[in-house]
């Protein structure tokens, strides 16, 4: 039997500091837990744009498609804002995404204890909180054609177009029912109904999917703007939503903030099952690459090691040893044990990259 395999993609800004951490984490659990990957790196965004003058090379592409999971960094900064959109550092994370046709992004907003009074809302509102934003990845306004910057007459125009098919609705309401049946069994799905037409067939396809294989599962729908007006008011409401693209990437921005730090939040994004039947997949945390604190040692690498327990769960069938590393984690934070991230003005002495690094890798230990 070989090793299940990982493609290491660390990426721009903070991506190789936090990764370095992940790293670690990976090696505990080939020493200490018996699970050894097979694992290489490449590079993705500015750093492949700045080797290559590509922001995704052909052959990191073609490996990308082979492995067993890849987990990704971080892409962007201000080095490269001026960089013609095609080869933007961006456009290599949405490049592998539509090329692997990662159709389902699984965005946890979960509040840890320990942070609840960091969050900008009232304790009572976050404290507890566990919501799952599943986010329409590969289509949507990301990707609909035209796109465009236009002359038309005298002046120019831009265009993008906002488009979904039957099927792509399709596949990732179903993945947002069956994870709705492993958590607490509702799914609120969000669009714009009122003035989209897209909106109208998303609500039509979520509604017959629901009605033909899910009636077990509570279904609500809600228009996006009052979605995120509910999301800040009483954000325990929810269990899972399921949103478009467009909508999901601001949606999953502002959950996540109610947990206190984008610095804590992983992310998995899921496609078909492989010949192997384990779904394509890539794994990210949600914070970017974070360039005015990038090579100071001061990241957070919680988000990026939260990523690899999600790979454990969803890639590697290790539900057990993600719940191991997700309690590591835990533990650290009710340690006090703070990323500055994690610390507001006049807080206590944050702790750097490493460190934090070094205190999960004893909780791992501890927790054997
Ligand atoms: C995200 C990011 C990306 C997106 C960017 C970096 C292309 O904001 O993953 O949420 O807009 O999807
Ligand atoms: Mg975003």
């Amino acid at each position: 039997m070989t090793n299940p395999s990982l493609l290491i993609l660390p990426g721009d800004g903070i991506g190789p500091e936090v990764m370095d951490q992940v790293k670690r984490v990976i090696e505990w659990y080939g020493a200490r837990r018996g699970l050894a990957f097979d694992i290489s790196e490449d590079l993705v965004g500015g750093a492949a744009y700045d080797a290559h003058g590509t922001p995704l090379h052909d052959d990191t592409m073609a490996r990308a498609q082979e492995v067993d999971a890849v987990l990704l960094g971080a892409v962007g900064g201000p080095k490269y804002d001026k960089l013609d959109f095609s080869v933007k550092p961006e456009r290599g994370l949405l490049r592998l995404r539509k090329e692997m046709d990662l159709f389902s992004n699984l965005r946890p907003a979960q509040c840890f204890d320990a942070l609840a009074d960091f969050s900008s809302l009232k304790k009572d509102v976050v404290a507890g909180l566990d919501i799952m934003i599943i986010r329409e990845l590969t289509s949507g306004v990301y990707f609909g054609e035209p796109r465009g910057i236009f002359e038309e007459g005298n002046e120019r125009v831009g265009i993008n177009t906002q488009r979904y098919t039957e099927s792509e609705i399709a596949r990732v309401a179903r993945s947002a029912f069956e994870l709705a049946r492993k958590r607490g069994n509702k799914v609120c799905s969000m669009e714009k109904a009122n003035v989209m037409e897209s909106g109208i067939l998303w609500r039509d396809v979520v509604t017959e999917v629901h009605q033909a294989e899910y009636q077990d599962v509570e279904l609500s729908h809600m228009y996006a703007d009052a979605g995120a007006m509910q999301l800040t008011r009483w954000p325990k409401q929810f269990d899972v939503i399921v949103t478009d693209n467009l909508f999901g990437d601001l949606l999953s921005d502002l959950a996540a903030m109610l947990t206190g730090s984008l610095g804590m939040l992983p992310s998995a994004s899921l496609g078909a099952p492989m010949a192997n039947g384990r779904p394509k997949a890539l794994y990210e945390p949600v914070h970017g690459s974070a360039p005015d604190i990038a090579g100071q040692g001061k990241a957070n690498p919680i988000a990026c090691i939260l990523s690899f327990a999600m790979a454990l769960r969803y890639s590697f069938d290790q539900g057990d040893e993600a719940t191991r590393l997700e309690q590591a984690v835990e533990r650290v934070l009710a340690d006090g044990l703070r990323t500055a991230d994690l610390l507001g003005e006049e807080g206590a002495t944050p702790v750097s990259t490493v460190q934090m690094g070094d205190a999960i890798l004893a909780a791992l230990d501890a927790s054997l």
